[in-house]
């Protein structure tokens, strides 16, 4: 029925007659800046997405259908689109909700090519079949930012090498959220030259052994900022001896919103990196500051745990900001004994300044569900 090359011509061709009675699928905003398409009639009418061709940011969600019927046309050659692609506005994409076979995602990577777009998003999105051959050289669109978010491929741990072959060099940040496998293939894997900033938040069954497993020795030289953020992180110890494997040397690390315990005793020392300067601890349940954080710290944000007593000099040395709302030590109110009331002592101490914190924690809960077991295998 329709035979675009890609999802991207969609937005370049009006294929099909607009029908009078279906609402439609797209709207532009007034500035003609913003475009939000969702695919949701059995029927759509994709042609709809034309209207889009103007806008500088664009979403399209496919109401979860496969788009294999748009397959037929990935082999053409997306040279002959590239005057038409050169002149759009784009510059940030989110593709959603949709099966995309692998051969079609790379046809559009390959037209996108000739497209100014900086950011790309993709979201629950279930990629299907096997990749093809490496191209010689990276001639997918310069990227400054790659999320993807519940994106599942066929091709398992080397996803993230397959797909790194079609883009330009210069990814600044990549943000990969409730991943199906963040156990990449190091080996296939080239080094990220330019990436600030690595996002694996939202992956509540990473864990530390998973964390060792994704950050790929050497391929992330200029790594500045890791986050980390309700990501199965058990003790800052463990994220430290992972970091000291992984070679890389962030500036400032983000552990909020993980079950954080202090280190077993007797367990080894680790050395952070030295230009660690700004460490978030925030929504991670302490009662105690853990021991052996960071010699040198500028940030230090404990503010939504259980402490039960302010740090002592001597346990942050050099922390120049250090930041404590929402602790119960803090809590004015009388309920602050120790005893048979600790529950209740916690919580109303976090009430007031980390309002949001059970949201996140009926959020993992229902990824860690949502996810089931041995996704990380
Ligand atoms: C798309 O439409 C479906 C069904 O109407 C709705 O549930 C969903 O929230 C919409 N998505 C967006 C991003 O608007
Ligand atoms: C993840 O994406 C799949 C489609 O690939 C979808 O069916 C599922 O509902 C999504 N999960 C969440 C938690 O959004
Ligand atoms: C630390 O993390 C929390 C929760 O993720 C966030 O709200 C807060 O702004 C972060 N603190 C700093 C100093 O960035």
């Amino acid at each position: 029925m329709v035979h675009a090359p890609c999802l991207l011509l969609l937005l370049l061709l009006p294929l099909l007659r607009v029908s009078a009675a279906t609402p439609e699928p797209c709207e532009l905003d007034d500035d003609n800046f913003r475009c939000v398409c969702n695919f949701t009639d059995p029927q759509p009418d994709w042609s709809s997405a034309f209207q889009c061709m103007t806008a500088v940011e664009v979403e399209i969600r496919g109401g979860g259908r496969s788009l294999e019927q748009f397959l037929k046309g990935a082999n053409a050659d997306p040279k002959q689109y590239a005057d038409l692609v050169k002149t759009l506005r784009l510059r940030r994409l989110t593709v959603g909700a949709a099966q995309v076979p692998t051969l079609l995602l790379i046809a559009f990577l390959r037209v996108l090519g000739y497209s100014r777009l900086k950011e790309l998003t993709l979201e629950d999105l279930e990629v299907t079949g096997t990749p093809p051959p490496q191209p010689l050289e990276a001639i997918g669109p310069a990227l400054s930012t790659l999320s993807l978010r519940n994106v599942s491929w066929t091709t398992g741990g080397s996803w993230l090498a397959e797909l790194q072959q079609w883009l330009k060099p210069g990814l600044e940040v990549l943000n990969i959220a409730q991943a199906h496998s963040l156990a990449f293939s190091c080996a296939q894997l080239r080094t990220f030259p330019a990436l600030k900033t690595l996002d694996l938040s939202d992956n509540p069954e990473l864990g530390e052994r998973g964390l060792i497993a994704a950050l790929c020795p050497h391929k992330f030289p200029v790594l500045r900022d890791l986050a980390l953020r309700n990501a199965g992180m058990q003790t800052p110890n463990g994220v430290c001896a992972a970091i000291a494997a992984a070679g890389v040397q962030p500036h400032s690390l983000d552990l909020s919103h993980n079950s954080l315990r202090a280190a077993a005793p007797g367990s080894p020392a680790c050395e952070w990196p030295s230009a660690l300067s700004s460490l978030n601890l925030s929504f991670a349940g302490l009662e105690q500051v853990p021991k052996g954080l960071p010699a040198k710290l500028s940030v230090l944000d404990l503010s939504c745990n259980r402490l039960n007593r302010g740090p002592r000099a001597d346990e942050l040395a050099g922390v120049t900001n250090l930041i404590l709302d929402g602790n119960p030590f803090l809590d004015p109110g009388p309920s602050k004994q120790q005893d048979v009331h600790q529950e209740d002592s916690m919580t109303s101490g976090v009430v007031a300044a980390c309002a949001g914190s059970a949201l996140t924690v009926g959020m993992s809960g229902t990824l860690a569900l949502l996810r089931g077991a041995g996704g990380f295998a």
